[in-house]
């Protein structure tokens, strides 16, 4: 190899090589005596956790945050912000259910029962389950990686040379803890011994029938004599990583021709009976049945219950007893996390299927629903699309489809006198005058099922990719075209079961649209009297109005350079933004201006900012005044005279600059809310 080949110019190669990997590289290829690692557990105990202890404490490890919402204590587990891929897969807005299934976790890891039942999350398609599962399994591997995590294994060594396998070094085909070979008789006291206050060891698993067979053999060399048995030992570090097949297993249902139970418990290796002459002789066994494959970590049943009743046996066996039975052997303990997922429509089908119902008993079934707070829904879009050159996604384009996506999955309310959408803006966390926390407690007590029905998020996230990529949204996503999008596409919706739930979808999407027209309204408002030069003109008018009309003089005309009296239209027209009745006007005006009066005397100037009364009945003022000045309502005829024009532009390039919009996008916002100004909306407005 030349110099030229092995010089890092784009530096990634001493990215990709750095001293902290091959330390780490090094502590995991850890290995040692059976001695060794009774040391090492002797000093720490936890390292013989079980699976289910693992994974609660690997959730755990990443740290909590307890807050209240309507008045219930909740734990928000920060492992499922997916902080290590900086939120990639982050799980949004399901605190509680999160909550219930790490109870789960938690009495399973105690002991207390869970572990011995498949845990089923459950819920409507697209509420994340799949996401969840992968989370756990992607922890699992890195916790497996921590000092925290470690865990250990064995290996077989000195085989070939006592005669006992043809490979010299054979490692424990189901990874098993090295405490596993502990001689029944002798466990209690062994655990005992290596126990601590804070951890107790349990050894309740028996060697794999290839380990079995080992240690039998062995026995028989060295006249049952331990240390000797046990100097063919040597332990290993064991890292889980589901793409190498090790303590991760997944079993999907496929057709049932092509199934059958090897593929969960493992397979006769033909090659090898020749050689050992019995097809019940582990050494010819592949123990590389998915059960076997997920021992120590995490076993996934994706689609569980439309597992063939042929395999449910081995399932029951797996959860509930801890052992699954190999073709040929005897019952092989597992320790492993049994999750299973499944949408609503199959778990209906299985609470009417007899067959399945051993499976349903020993189930324990963690509702995954769909998310019902506006602003976590949102999230899921705002991380799956971004504005990129070429494509802007307007303000409140995937706020709105958010909110219309969560009032499908909201029930109307039945007591409260409350719209649907002002259900959501409580369940937001948003004010709603009359209401408090003990309603937002009574609405979701009264719906136990919301969020197990209504549209999933791949929906929205279909249209808005379909939208993104189409002719329609040319180089911007607005909220009125995404809204038409999702509108149009309930024609086709499979998922929708009939023709009342369409129609009810359509008209939340009017409802949408309708709270659309408000927000927007609200932010041209706020863009059009968010001038300061030209608030503190109309301000400096106003302080020159009334000094004039305090002091009983009259006020030049900037224009025809007149004198004239103060303007009352103009001093009343501000005055009313604030509710200053006609009879207290004379003594608002001499305060005011003794006020400013007495900042000249120290040499200060006034500021109308420093007066919050007067600053919000300059800002009504300006507002007033631009929307008739800036005839924003002559948007929408076809003429508009230069100076309009520029004062519009002056508006639209605070719209970009300030709140988010593109070009395209504060053009056709300011157009929509000009026709609704023309509409005569805004007289409802000051
Ligand atoms: N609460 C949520 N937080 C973050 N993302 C979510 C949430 N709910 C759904 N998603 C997103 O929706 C999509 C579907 O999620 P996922 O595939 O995990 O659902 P599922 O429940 O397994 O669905 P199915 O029942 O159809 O298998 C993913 O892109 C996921 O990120
Ligand atoms: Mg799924």
């Amino acid at each position: 190899m030349s110099d030229e080949t092995l010089e890092d110019k784009t530096g990634v190669l001493s990215l990709m090589d750095t001293t902290e990997d091959l330390a780490e590289y090094k502590k995991l290829q850890w290995e040692g005596s059976f001695n060794d690692y009774l040391q090492m557990v002797q000093e720490n105990p936890a390292i013989t956790r079980n699976a289910f202890q693992r994974l609660y404490d690997m959730v755990l490890s990443y740290g909590v945050r307890e807050y209240d919402d309507a008045k219930k204590e909740i734990i928000h587990y920060n492992f499922f912000d997916d902080p290590t891929t900086g939120g990639k897969e982050a799980i949004y807005g399901l605190d509680i259910p999160l909550m219930k299934m790490m109870n789960v976790f938690k009495a399973a890891a105690k002991g207390y029962g869970p572990e011995k039942r498949i845990l089923l999350l459950h819920g409507p398609v697209g509420s994340s389950k799949s996401t969840i599962v992968r989370l756990l399994k992607r922890g699992t591997e890195r916790y497996s990686r921590t000092e925290e995590g470690a865990l250990y294994t064995f290996e077989w060594t000195g085989l070939k040379e006592a005669g006992i396998d043809d490979d010299d070094v054979m490692p424990c085909p189901m990874h098993e803890d090295p405490l596993n070979l502990v001689p029944e008789k002798r466990r209690k006291e062994v655990a005992e011994k290596l126990s601590k206050e804070e951890f107790t060891i349990d050894i309740d698993q028996f060697l794999c029938p290839y380990c079995n067979l080992i240690y039998e053999e062995l026995a028989k060399k060295y006249d049952g004599n331990q240390p000797e048995i046990l100097k063919h030992v040597r332990v290993k570090r064991f890292t889980i990583l589901e793409r190498s097949r090790r303590g991760i297993g997944t079993f999907q249902p496929k057709d049932e021709k092509n199934q059958d139970s090897t593929e969960l418990t493992g397979d006769i290796n033909y090659r090898k009976i020749a050689e050992y002459g019995d097809e019940f002789d582990p050494r010819a066994f592949n123990f590389k049945g998915e059960f076997e494959i997920a021992n120590r970590g995490l076993m996934e049943f994706i689609e569980v219950l439309k597992l063939d009743v042929a395999f449910l046996y081995d399932l029951l066996g797996a959860t509930q007893d801890h052992d699954i039975k190999p073709k040929g052997f005897a019952q092989t303990s597992i320790d492993e996390a049994i999750i299973g997922h499944t949408n609503e429509a199959e778990f209906k089908k299985l609470q009417s299927n007899e067959f399945m119902e051993a499976l349903q008993d020993r189930t324990i079934k963690i509702d995954i629903p769909y998310i019902t707070k506006t602003e976590e829904e949102v999230k899921i879009y705002e991380r799956a699309y971004r504005s990129q050159p070429g494509m802007h996604i307007a303000p409140h384009a995937r706020e709105m489809a958010a909110l219309w996506v969560v009032l499908t999955r909201l029930w109307e309310p039945k007591k409260l006198e409350l719209t649907v959408l002002q259900k959501a803006k409580l369940y937001d966390g948003k004010h709603i005058h009359g209401f408090n926390e003990d309603h937002i407690k009574e609405l979701r007590k009264e719906a136990p099922r919301e969020g197990l029905e209504g549209i999933s998020p791949r929906y929205i996230q279909d249209i808005i990719s379909n939208s993104m990529v189409t002719e329609k949204a040319s180089e911007c996503l607005a909220p009125f075209l995404l809204l038409n999008e999702l509108e149009a596409g309930l024609k086709n919706h499979s998922s929708i079961k009939t023709e009342r739930e369409r129609k009810r979808y359509g008209e939340l999407i009017a409802i949408v649209k309708q709270e659309f027209e408000d927000t927007v309204k609200g932010e041209v408002q706020r863009a059009i009297s968010a001038d300061q030069e030209a608030l503190a003109k109309v301000c400096a008018n106003y302080i020159d109005q009334i000094k004039a009309y305090t002091q009983k003089e009259k006020v030049k005309n900037k224009y025809t350079g007149e004198n004239e009296a103060p303007d009352e239209r103009l001093m009343r027209s501000i005055e009313e933004k604030i509710d200053i009745p006609e009879v207290r006007k004379d003594v608002f005006r001499t305060e005011l201006m003794t006020h400013i009066g007495g900042l000249a005397h120290e040499g200060q100037s006034f500021d109308y900012q420093t007066d919050e009364r007067l600053r919000k009945a300059i800002e009504l003022k300006l507002f007033e005044d631009q929307k008739d000045s800036i005839k924003l309502t002559s948007l929408v005829s076809a003429v508009i005279d230069k100076e309009t024009q520029e004062k519009i532009d002056v508006v639209k390039q605070r719209l970009i600059d300030k709140m988010g919009y593109c070009e395209i996008c504060a053009t056709d916002v300011l157009n929509f809310v000009a026709s609704i100004f023309a509409r005569g909306d805004a007289s409802e407005e000051s």
